[in-house]
């Protein structure tokens, strides 16, 4: 024992008793940023922030949040909670989470409180044990960091809200966003990179919508705060994106539910590769070997995980390069827990086999849950579209990969048992291998990882400027939000641009555009063809046919139309890029919608 617990033991006495200055300030108001996820409900949050009714996070959102009922997935709201001083070192909140069978620190931490605390609180703030934390119903104290601002920065701001980074997050999105300048808001977070994660402190308004100044002599007790029914003003949402923004101005649709993707037009057994419209062939690998592999031997096949193994850094662990059984491999190390309906599905995905889609081999589920997949050689279409060690891809072999994209996700929508939704279709999951055929990578697993243990909140709505407006809105998922994503990667495959157009210009003047509205815009015109040509890739020079990219930029204006119903299905986007891609020539946006027409017909849509 140090020699100066004692006194430090007397100074929380002190301060505890006679409210003196200490370590950290008394406490104040905060307010932390929660992140919708699918399925998430005023309910549960108010549950999760101990909060006796929603009054406080519906009067503290009154801007976004009209009712309990409209919360938007992806959307962040503000909840106000006390902000103590913490064993006398630093301010926090400690709430009481009832643990449950099937929770885990990451999946309590990362999505139950949105990324509020980190596992690593958990388990400092716990005894549990620290890979397991029981599940019977025991207490477990969830910290959550706050701040009550810093005179010696400004004394303008006295209400701070605990702010988790997400992946798209950075200083110049959260200053224009907040209003507050770069310089104040990396004031306020010494030293912290906010590209990098992590949580942040920025200036909150009151209820009255203003921004509380700093009381240097007053603090609320805890106690006091909690009691505190809160006054009804409209709150800000801080946070949401350019995006969102745009989604609301536009008119919003009610989308359909199509969740029940007919099963009944080829309801073939999923281990087989058919013959379907795309007339992929099989790839002829044995189905029936064991699927699931040793520690061991997965160690052995990658040099122990070593550095130079390792391929990908994805949104739930890193990617390696193996040499397994012969065979060239990519094994995926999730930090996660798998439930058993997740192994389950596992099982079920390695039986789906399909050109156009990277095979998942098998799994792994000692110490962390390993996906072991075929290697595909030649990296994923970010790289070759954006990435300066690659050549540039020419026009035909970009509407291959089109073509190949959608082939695979045709079959995973219409052809396997079950069906799937990839949910995060972009050109990072975009791979090619070494004769420059795409193959759709993650499928299955965007949704699986909802259901399994994540850290990750963001990786739930899928990413930023793919994702149409139903779904970034209302959660809406139908087999509709990957055509957007697809409509997506058609503008990227043309213009080599990024999905989202992060710059603060667009952002705080014009409402961010993303490539959907930069591409609506020009299409639009009576005669888009020459603005089109300004937003064809450079690295084409001119070596591409311009009708044959304005067809293509027609196909994906289609897909990412605002009516999920109104979106092509992949089957037509398959035979589309088909004749696209033979004969160029005799295809123009009249055939297509006829196209679709006649499959509406046929299909009975
Ligand atoms: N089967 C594979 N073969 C070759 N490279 C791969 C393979 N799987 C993933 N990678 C590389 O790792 C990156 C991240 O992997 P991915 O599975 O897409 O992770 P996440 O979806 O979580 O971001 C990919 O973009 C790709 O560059
Ligand atoms: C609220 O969300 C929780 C967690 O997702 C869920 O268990 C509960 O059923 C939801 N309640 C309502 C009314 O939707
Ligand atoms: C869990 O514990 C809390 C308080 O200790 C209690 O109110 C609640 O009813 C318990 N729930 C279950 C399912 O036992
Ligand atoms: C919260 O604050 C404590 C004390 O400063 C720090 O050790 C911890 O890392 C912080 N937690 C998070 C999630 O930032
Ligand atoms: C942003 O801040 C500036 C002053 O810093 C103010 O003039 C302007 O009105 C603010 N804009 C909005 C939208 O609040
Ligand atoms: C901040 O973090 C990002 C992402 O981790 C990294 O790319 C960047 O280099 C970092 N910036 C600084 C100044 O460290
Ligand atoms: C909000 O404004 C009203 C009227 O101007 C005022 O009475 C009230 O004290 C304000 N509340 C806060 C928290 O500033
Ligand atoms: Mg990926």
């Amino acid at each position: 024992m140090k020699p100066q617990t004692g006194l430090l033991l007397l100074l929380v006495l002190i301060s505890v008793l006679f409210r003196a200055e200490s370590r950290c300030k008394r406490g104040c108001l905060a307010l932390g940023s929660y992140n919708a996820w699918p399925n998430s409900n005023i309910t549960f949050i108010s549950k999760m922030l101990n909060l006796p009714s929603h009054d406080p996070i519906l009067e503290y959102n009154k801007d976004t949040l009209r009712s309990v009922d409209s919360l938007q997935v992806g959307r962040r709201i503000n909840i106000p909670f006390s902000c103590d001083c913490i064993n006398d070192e630093f301010l926090g909140h400690t709430f009481q989470y009832h643990l449950q069978s099937g929770d885990s620190y990451e999946k309590i931490a990362g999505t139950y409180y949105s990324g509020l605390t980190t596992s690593e609180m958990l388990q400092r703030f716990n005894s549990y044990d620290p890979i397991k934390p029981p599940d019977n119903n025991a207490t477990l104290n969830v910290v959550v960091n706050c701040s009550c601002g810093n005179s010696a920065v400004s004394k303008d701001y006295g209400l701070f809200i605990t702010y988790p980074l997400r992946v798209e997050d950075n200083l110049d999105i959260l200053s224009v966003e907040t209003n507050l300048s770069a310089a104040l808001l990396q004031a306020y977070n010494p030293g912290v990179n906010f590209s990098a994660g992590g949580l942040v402190f920025i200036p909150g308004r009151d209820q009255n919508g203003t921004y509380p100044p700093l009381k240097l002599s007053q603090g609320l007790s805890g106690g006091a705060i909690a009691g505190i029914s809160v006054a009804a003003v409209a709150g800000m949402l801080l946070a949401a994106g350019c995006m969102y923004v745009q989604f609301n101005r536009r008119k919003k649709t009610q989308a359909a539910k199509l969740l029940n993707v007919s099963q009944d037009l080829s309801s073939q057994d999923g281990r087989e590769s058919i013959g379907h419209a795309g007339g992929a062939a099989p790839t002829g690998i044995t189905i029936d070997k064991s699927v699931e592999f040793s520690y061991e031997e997965l160690a052995k096949a990658t040099n122990n995980f070593s550095l130079s193994n390792k391929i990908g850094e994805g949104g739930f662990g890193a990617v390696y390069f193996a040499e397994l059984r012969g065979e060239k491999a990519a094994i995926k190390k999730m930090d996660m827990e798998a439930s058993k309906e997740f192994l389950a599905e596992l099982k079920v995905l390695t039986h789906v086999n399909h050109l156009n889609l990277v095979r998942l081999i098998g799994y792994c589920i000692e110490n962390s849950l390993f996906v072991v997949y075929e290697y595909i050689e030649n990296g994923n279409l970010t790289q070759h579209l954006r990435g300066s060690e690659k050549n540039p891809l020419p026009w035909s072999t970009r509407v291959h990969i089109a073509l190949d994209s959608a082939r695979g996700l045709e079959y995973i929508h219409e052809h396997t048992v079950p069906v799937y939704i990839h949910r995060d279709i972009k050109s990072a999951n975009i791979l090619i291998d070494e004769n420059f055929h795409g193959k759709v990578a993650d499928f299955g697993l965007t949704k699986l990882t909802e259901f399994g243990n994540n850290s990750l909140p963001t990786r739930l709505v899928g990413t930023f400027g793919y994702m149409p407006p139903e779904y970034a809105q209302y959660g809406d998922v139908s087999p509709k939000i990957d055509v957007y994503a697809f409509g997506v990667v058609l503008f990227e495959l043309i213009s080599a641009k990024q999905a989202v157009v992060k710059t603060n210009v667009a952002c705080s003047i014009n409402e961010s555009k993303g490539l959907v509205g930069l591409f609506e815009e020009v299409l639009n015109e009576s005669d888009p063809k020459e603005n089109l040509r300004k937003l064809v890739d450079p690295r084409l020079g001119d070596d591409y046919s311009i009708d044959s990219v304005h067809k293509m930029a027609q196909l994906a204006k289609a897909c990412t139309h605002e009516n999920p119903l109104l979106r092509p299905s992949m089957r037509s986007i398959v035979v589309a890029l088909m004749t696209l891609s033979t004969s160029g020539e005799d295809w123009d946006a009249g055939s297509y919608y006829e196209n679709q027409a006649l499959l509406n017909l046929m299909t009975g849509r």
